[in-house]
């Protein structure tokens, strides 16, 4: 028995470097002369502000670590972050932003190229186009001034809903449709890149793609979630195995995005494709296919791409030279799933990571303190403001429908392969209107998304939508009251 195992093993491990070697075979794509890339490029936006949301600058300061390590010239990586995190008074380490429990600082160096109120919509579509005529602000005028020969990474990490990605300070939102018209007007001629890697971290980011990104424009996308799911933030107080150190009341990254960066500071990115990443992404993300504390990590737009290294896209740190994906996946795979980056660790509804925070922060402070009085304050003005949305909501609903068919209507989901929408100016228009009668959606109200967009799919006009919005709003006031 005994020896029959070590024999085994000896199989195990020939079958391995034979594995290996035709793995680099399919796989490897080391730069000949035929893949030799142009210029790397990267936008990286952080598209929340405030101490809460911690962790979406916190995985886009890492992601720059990761493209800096790479090889990507500062000149070529373009960061868009509000900014107020590493300075703020509730940061336990001044001046340092981490991405894991165990982590290092991941600020430091990082360029501030679009920050406070200048991470918008606009800026962000005009950096991408390589339009530097149309940014507004003060950043420092990076654009992707890429060529056809170029490569571009896109990465996105904030709260989003149906159709759109949320801005800091309740900016404009980026709907879906501008975001894929850009990258198609990106596209036009061919004159733009090469190929395109759009990683989105977002609650419904599916949404984004489904039924818009075309799979002729060289654009590959994964998202965190599918079109009607949130998606997980992780190392979050109270996690028992992967909690952020006793200091830290919230979260310090975001499940979907620490799957892949923490796969891409191991290994050599020469040796692990686009679709390599996603399947290993996919995999902790759905908490090892369970869904029960995760989510759907989709793929859309063209996936002729998924055989493209990473390195195309990323560079590779030459620390992980002898570290190669194949190699490392085989090993850990007969070993066992305890090493932290299969580990799903607990995660967090994207959507309550702020109530969290406001808990933890309550149930931490000394018993009668300003902090405490403070952190109550704030959950229940959370909560009271939460079911103000929901109820203007729904109430809208009733008055276009009728209460018995108004949930039905609003709740529906289309098929996949069909976007959110038809019309985008109507959904824009009846977001307009429902802010203007109802107050500010704000990053959970995104969430409605979907009934506003349910609303234009059933023809109402937008009279009709204005009239009732005042009405429903009458009844139930609007948020600004605190
Ligand atoms: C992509 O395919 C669509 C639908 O077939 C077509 O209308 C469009 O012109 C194509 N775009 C490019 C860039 O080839
Ligand atoms: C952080 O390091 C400690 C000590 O080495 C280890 O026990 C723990 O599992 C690490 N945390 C994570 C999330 O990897
Ligand atoms: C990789 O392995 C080679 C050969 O053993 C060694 O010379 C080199 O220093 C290693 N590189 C790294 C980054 O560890």
């Amino acid at each position: 028995m005994a020896r029959l195992s070590c024999f085994s093993l000896l199989l195990l491990l020939l079958q391995t470097q034979l594995l290996v070697l035709v793995a680099a075979r399919e796989f490897l794509r080391l730069p000949s002369e035929k893949d030799v890339v142009g210029t790397r490029w990267a936008v990286l936006i952080a598209g929340s502000n405030e101490y809460y949301n911690y962790r979406h600058q916190a995985d886009v300061c890492h992601a720059y670590q990761i493209m800096k390590k790479g090889g990507l010239k500062d000149e070529n990586i373009i960061v868009f972050m509000c900014d107020d995190i590493a300075n703020n008074p509730e940061n336990p380490r001044p001046g340092v932003i981490i991405n894991h429990p165990n982590g290092s600082d991941v600020y430091a160096g990082v360029p501030k190229d679009y920050t406070g109120k200048d991470v918008n919509a606009n800026n962000f579509l005009a950096a991408l186009l390589g339009d530097k005529s149309k940014l507004t602000g003060s950043g420092s005028g990076k654009v992707v001034s890429s060529g056809p020969d170029d490569h571009i990474f896109v990465y996105y990490a904030d709260h989003g809903g149906p159709g759109v990605l949320g801005m800091p300070n309740d900016e404009a939102y980026l709907y879906a449709n501008d975001l894929v018209q850009t990258l198609k007007k990106k596209h036009a001629g061919g004159a733009g890149y090469r190929s395109l890697a759009f990683y989105l971290e977002a609650c419904e980011s599916g949404s984004i793609f489904e039924g818009l990104l075309p799979g002729n424009i060289s654009v590959y996308a994964t998202t965190a979630s599918n079109a009607e799911e949130s998606s997980w933030g992780t190392y979050c107080p109270g996690d028992d195995e992967g909690a952020p150190p006793a200091e830290y009341d919230t979260c310090l990254g975001d499940l979907y995005s620490v799957a892949w960066m923490e796969d891409s500071d191991a290994h050599n990115l020469h040796t692990e494709s686009l679709r390599q990443q996603y399947d290993v992404v996919k995999d902790r993300t759905s908490a090892h296919e369970t869904y029960s504390l995760g989510s759907h990590v989709m793929q859309y737009g063209d996936l002729g791409l998924n055989d493209q290294s990473l390195y195309l896209f990323m560079g590779t740190n030459p620390a992980n030279d002898n570290t190669s994906f194949v190699v490392a996946n085989s090993l850990s795979s007969s070993s066992s799933s305890s090493s932290s980056s299969s580990r799903p660790g607990a995660a967090v509804n994207q959507r309550d990571a702020d109530l969290l925070h406001f808990w933890h922060k309550y149930r931490r402070s000394e018993e009668g303190s300003a902090r405490k009085g403070e952190a109550r304050r704030q959950l229940v003005e959370m909560m009271a403001r939460r079911s103000r949305v929901d109820k203007s909501v729904e109430m809208i609903g009733n008055l276009l429908f009728g209460s018995e068919e108004g949930p039905k209507v609003l709740n529906a989901v289309r098929p996949a392969g069909r976007p959110l929408v038809d019309d985008w100016d109507c959904l824009k228009s009846m977001v307009r209107s429902f802010e203007e009668r109802c107050g500010p959606l704000t990053q959970y109200g995104m969430k409605h998304m979907r009934s506003v967009a349910n609303i234009c799919n059933a023809g109402v006009s937008e009279g009709a939508m204005d009239k009732v919005a005042s009405q429903a709003c009458t009844i139930n006031p609007p948020a600004s009251l605190f």
